[in-house]
């Protein structure tokens, strides 16, 4: 079974995760903000920071790792829906952590804006986890062969 094409669901489906808990943190933080109380809420900044920062630097190894995976099985390049969302994700995402640099700089008037970009990323990347699995289906592959492959 060829390599890239087992990698790259499974740091995929990590990347993803990161998104998620990030955006957990976020959402948190504009809960507090709007002064609601639960013990549900919980942000720490360098938290969010951190796990943003390695969201979006592991979402540039995911997406190369997507196009080796399909040239691999012999399929070209962008022959998948999965591809073109995967392309404008990579923009977004990217887009939302300029503006995030720009807060960290002190300029707070982005953080509404980054907040809305990154969660649109979040939400649409429902999708993209619809869009793996029927690559996944359709290229033959199935879970029990990328749990062997992360080692469980
Ligand atoms: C935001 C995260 C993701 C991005 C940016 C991304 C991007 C890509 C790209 C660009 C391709 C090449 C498709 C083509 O050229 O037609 C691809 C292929 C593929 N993706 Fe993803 N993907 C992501 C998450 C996932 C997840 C979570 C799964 C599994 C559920 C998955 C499963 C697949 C599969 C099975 C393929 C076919 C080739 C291969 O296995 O490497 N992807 N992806
Ligand atoms: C490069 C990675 C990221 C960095 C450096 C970053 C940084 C920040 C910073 C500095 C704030 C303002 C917090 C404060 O000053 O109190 C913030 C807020 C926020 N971030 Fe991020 N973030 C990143 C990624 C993400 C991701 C991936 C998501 C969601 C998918 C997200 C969602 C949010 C939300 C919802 C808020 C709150 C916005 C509001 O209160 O209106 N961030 N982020």
């Amino acid at each position: 079974m060829p390599t890239y094409s087992l990698i790259h669901p499974v740091v995929g489906a990590i990347a993803v995760l990161l998104c998620y808990a990030t955006a957990y943190l976020g959402l948190s933080r504009m809960m507090l903000i709007a002064g609601k109380r639960s013990r549900f809420y919980w942000f720490r900044r360098n938290v969010h920071v951190n796990m943003g920062r390695s969201f979006v630097a592991l979402l540039f190894v995911v997406y190369p790792l997507g196009i080796l995976g399909i040239s691999e099985t012999g399929f070209s390049p962008f022959s998948t829906p999965h591809a073109y969302l995967g392309s404008f994700l990579l923009i977004l995402f990217t887009f939302g952590a300029v503006l995030a640099f720009l807060i960290l700089k002190g300029r707070w008037e982005y953080i509404k804006h980054h907040g809305r970009v990154m969660l649109a990323g979040a939400a649409l990347s429902i999708f993209q986890i619809i869009g793996g699995i029927v690559n996944l289906r359709s290229l033959g592959i199935k879970t029990s062969e990328l749990c062997f492959f992360t080692g469980r």
